[in-house]
């Protein structure tokens, strides 16, 4: 039987993240994740994908969501957290269910990230965290990548890293850097948009509208 494409990125995610340059990557975003999120109670992960975050902090409360019941799956075998199935622009949970949220590069995949950032405003309380992750088109790393045809990266559908920046100013008190050196497979620390391969925005949720 043919296998769908979200079965494909399944495989795919798997296998980049087996690989010793996944393994840096996936260690790297962890590492910083953590260090962010330390004396959080409840953290959502909006687009978890197949769980690599919460298989490396198995000791961070952590609900992980996606729209794709196939990265689900393999998530629920590499983590006993909570996972659920849901659109990220209709979160399934009440206002002020956590008090930290993570958007891994997920955001610059969705058609309209700003409806993802008003839930994600809803269901924080006051004064909760968020880090958003999202891919540097600028970066050799990313262009490397997406010459290849059948990439993943190709499906990106925002490319503006300071446009993501300024819509999540409108909700939140927010700050953007480069971050996490790629060149080749060595992984580096760097902030220079040329060799940067994310993009991070923190914020703390302010009491505005969450209509961007
Ligand atoms: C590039 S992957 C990132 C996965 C994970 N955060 C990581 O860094 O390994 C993007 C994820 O967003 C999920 N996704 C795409 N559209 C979504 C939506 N509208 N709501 C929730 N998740 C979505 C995909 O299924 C995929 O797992």
């Amino acid at each position: 039987m043919p296998t769908s494409r979200t079965e494909e990125d399944v495989k795919k995610f798997v296998r980049f993240c087996k690989s010793p340059f996944g393994k840096k990557v996936m260690d790297w975003e962890a590492a910083f994740v953590e260090r962010q999120l330390r004396g959080s109670q409840r953290i959502l992960n909006v687009g978890c994908g197949i769980g690599s975050l919460e298989e490396r902090m198995p000791h961070l409360n952590m609900v992980g969501l996606d729209s794709s019941a196939s990265m689900l799956a393999e998530a629920r075998q590499r983590s006993g957290k909570p996972f659920v199935r849901g659109q990220a622009e209709k979160l399934p949970f009440q206002k002020g269910s956590f008090d930290a949220a993570l958007a891994v590069t997920t955001l610059e995949f969705l058609d309209d990230y700003r409806k993802a950032l008003s839930e994600i405003h809803r269901v924080l309380i006051p004064n909760g965290k968020l880090i958003v992750m999202v891919l540097n088109p600028d970066s050799s790393y990313f262009k490397a990548q997406a010459r290849r045809k059948d990439a993943y990266f190709r499906r990106i559908r925002h490319a503006d890293v300071k446009k993501i920046e300024k819509d999540i100013r409108r909700l939140f008190r927010a700050r953007g850097k480069y971050a996490l050196g790629i060149k080749g497979t060595d992984v580096f620390e760097s902030g220079r948009k040329a060799h940067a391969a994310l993009f991070i925005v923190k914020g703390i949720k302010s009491s505005g509208r969450a209509t961007p």
